[in-house]
C-alpha cells in the first residue's frame, strides 16, 4: 500500500518502518498515526515479517504531535475524538517485536511512540523529552507512565514538569534506551538487532513480549507464575526440541515455528 506520511520496506524479515514529514521534524498527525497503525497492522499479519523497526530521519525521529494540528482543537474535539489513543492501541495490540531507532529529537508524542516500541536504540545525537507542559498541556499518549516505570520518579517528574532534554548519555544511564550508536552506525545496530530476533522461533518470541510486558501490569508473584507457565508450554513445541538438540549436535537451530 502506497503511503504519504510513512515509508514501508519489507526485506530479510524485517518490516522497516520510516516516519517521513521531513518539513514537520516527523511531527504525528491524525494521517501519519492512521498510516502507523494500519502498516503495524500489516506487518502483524505479513508471515514473513518476524521483526518491526520504527525510525525516523537523521534529525528527527518526531518532534510530538503535530502542534499545528491540535491548536484550535476544543476540550470536546480531543475527548469525543480521543486523539490519537485508537492508533496508540493498535500499536500496542502487535504481537511481533518492535525496536524504536531513534536519531534526533523524540520529543512530546514522539518518544511516548518511541517508549510503546519493546525497546530503544538511540544514536548519540538523540534528544527524548516531555515538552508538552511548555504548550500549556500535558503527555497525552504515555509521556507521564511509561517514562516513569522506565526511568523511575524522580527523572520522570524532571522532565514532565520541566520540559528539558535528556541527552543519549543520560537515556542509556537512566534505562529509557537500550543501547546508543554512533549516529551513523544506528540502522546498522538496529538492523542487526532485528536480524539476531528474526533467527529466533517466533514463538518464543512472542512469548518473550507477552511476558515482559506482563511484569508492567501484575505482582512480581502473578508475574513470575505466568512466566513459569509459558516457560513449561514451550516444551509443547518442536522448535524446543530443535534449539536443544541442536545445542547438543553443536550446530545452529533451524526454528519452524511450530
Ligand atoms: C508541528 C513542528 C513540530 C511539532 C517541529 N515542527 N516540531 N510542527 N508540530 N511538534 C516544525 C516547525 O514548526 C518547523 O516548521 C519545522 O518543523 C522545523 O522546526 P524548527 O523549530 O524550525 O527547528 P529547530 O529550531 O531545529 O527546533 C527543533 C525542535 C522544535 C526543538 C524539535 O521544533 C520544537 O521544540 N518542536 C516542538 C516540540 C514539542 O513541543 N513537542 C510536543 C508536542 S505536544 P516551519 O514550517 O515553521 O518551518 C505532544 C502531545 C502528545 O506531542 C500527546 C498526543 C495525544
Amino acid at each position: 500500500m502506497a503511503y504519504e506520511t510513512i515509508i514501508v520496506d519489507v526485506e530479510d524479515h524485517i518490516a522497516l518502518v520510516k516516519l517521513n514529514r521531513p518539513d514537520a521534524m516527523n511531527a504525528l498527525n491524525a494521517e501519519l498515526m492512521s498510516e502507523l497503525a494500519h502498516a503495524l497492522a500489516d506487518a502483524q499479519a505479513n508471515e514473513k515479517v518476524r521483526c518491526i523497526v520504527i525510525t525516523g530521519s537523521e534529525k528527527a525521529f518526531a518532534a510530538g504531535a503535530d502542534i499545528k494540528m491540535m491548536s484550535d482543537k476544543s476540550f470536546v474535539d480531543v475527548f469525543a475524538g480521543d486523539l490519537f489513543t485508537p492508533e496508540a492501541d493498535q500499536i500496542m495490540r502487535v504481537r511481533k517485536p518492535i525496536i524504536a531507532a531513534v536519531s534526533g529529537y523524540a520529543l512530546g508524542g514522539g518518544c511516548e511512540l518511541a517508549m510503546m516500541c519493546d525497546f530503544i536504540i538511540c544514536s548519540d545525537t538523540a534528544k527524548f523529552g516531555q515538552p508538552e507542559i511548555n504548550l500549556g498541556v500535558v503527555a497525552g499518549i504515555g509521556g507521564t507512565q511509561r517514562l516513569t516505570r522506565l526511568v523511575g520518579k524522580s527523572k520522570a517528574m524532571d522532565m514532565n514538569l520541566t520540559g528539558r532534554f535528556m541527552d543519549a548519555e543520560e537515556a542509556e544511564r537512566s534505562g529509557l534506551v537500550s543501547r546508543v550508536v554512533p549516529c551513523k552506525k544506528l540502522m546498522e545496530e538496529t538492523m542487526g538487532a532485528a536480524a539476531k530476533i528474526a533467527e529466533k522461533s517466533m514463538i518464543s518470541v512472542m512469548v518473550v513480549k507477552e511476558a515482559v510486558n506482563r511484569s508492567y501490569e501484575t505482582t512480581l508473584r502473578e508475574g513470575l507464575l505466568f512466566e513459569r507457565r509459558v516457560f513449561h508450554s514451550l516444551f509443547a513445541t518442536e522448535d524446543q526440541k530443535e534449539g536443544m538438540s541442536a545445542f547438543m549436535e553443536k550446530r545452529a537451530a533451524q526454528f519452524r515455528d511450530k
